[in-house]
């Protein structure tokens, strides 16, 4: 019986370290079908699984990718997240929109996704550029969220689809409280993961916006680690007794 959601980042959270990346697994086979493993990356399916053959990642059971946008369990897309996502969304309008944009630089075909568009967008240029983009996407009426990461990365993505939305449709499904759920991130795009009441880690590399987030936000079930990586996520694990 599964006690225990863990829902974790890929890049510079569960690996970064490759010696911590072990420790977990170790962690993880220990207790295996009593903890859940839940990938949530900003990649897309195919780069996820080239990153997990790399490092070594375990067989996750489910893959949460594409900012959120996308779940998998045993291979095949969950339909009923995608249904959810489809109301309103126009791809094809936003993707007409953003080309008035010069300074937004579409990503490689394989990072785009049916409810992900995405950009480089230089850091200096995103002060004046996502607003612009925001009021432009308001006006049109199209329900869109803009996520902007790392001070390159911009993603496109329906209101209801992100990181923090997919893994509380999966919680709900799986029967797990909020308690019995950690979720582990580093970047702008995982700042969604900490808006429910799941237990949530920011692993000590993480980005200066989501630490900033933490001082002013943070609540009593989140957690700034001391240690980076997978380590923080074991460290974590021990800080609010889930081990
Ligand atoms: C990953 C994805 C990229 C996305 C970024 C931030 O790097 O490959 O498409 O923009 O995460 O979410
Ligand atoms: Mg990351």
């Amino acid at each position: 019986m599964m006690e225990l959601l863990l829902a974790t980042d890929l890049d510079h959270t569960l690996v970064g370290d490759d010696g911590a990346t072990g420790r977990l697994n170790q962690w993880l086979m220990e207790r295996r079908g009593r903890v859940g493993l839940v990938y949530c990356t900003g990649r897309s399916l195919h780069s996820a699984r080239q990153l997990q053959q790399e490092r070594a990642l375990l067989e996750p059971d489910y893959w949460v990718t594409a900012v959120g946008t996308e779940i998998y369990h045993r291979g095949l897309p969950d339909p009923d997240w995608r249904a959810l996502l489809a109301a309103g969304w126009q791809r094809e309008t936003l993707v007409a929109l953003t080309e008035h944009f010069q300074d937004l630089i579409p990503q490689p075909e394989v990072e785009q996704g049916p409810f992900k568009v995405s950009f480089f967008l230089e850091r200096s240029m995103s002060a004046t550029v996502l607003p612009r983009l925001r009021q432009a996407i308001a006006a049109l009426g199209i329900p869109a969220q803009l996520v902007y990461s790392t001070g390159q990365d911009l993603d496109i993505l329906p209101q209801a689809g992100d990181k923090g939305q997919a893994i509380t449709y999966l919680r709900a499904r799986l029967n797990l409280a909020p308690e019995r759920t950690l979720v582990c991130g580093d970047s702008e795009n995982d700042l969604s993961l900490y808006q429910g009441t799941e237990r949530g880690v920011l692993v000590s590399n993480a980005q200066t916006p989501l630490v900033a987030w933490y001082r002013q936000h943070g609540q009593p079930w989140h957690y700034l680690a001391c240690t980076p990586y997978a380590g923080g996520i074991l460290e974590a694990l021990a800080h609010f007794g889930l081990e």
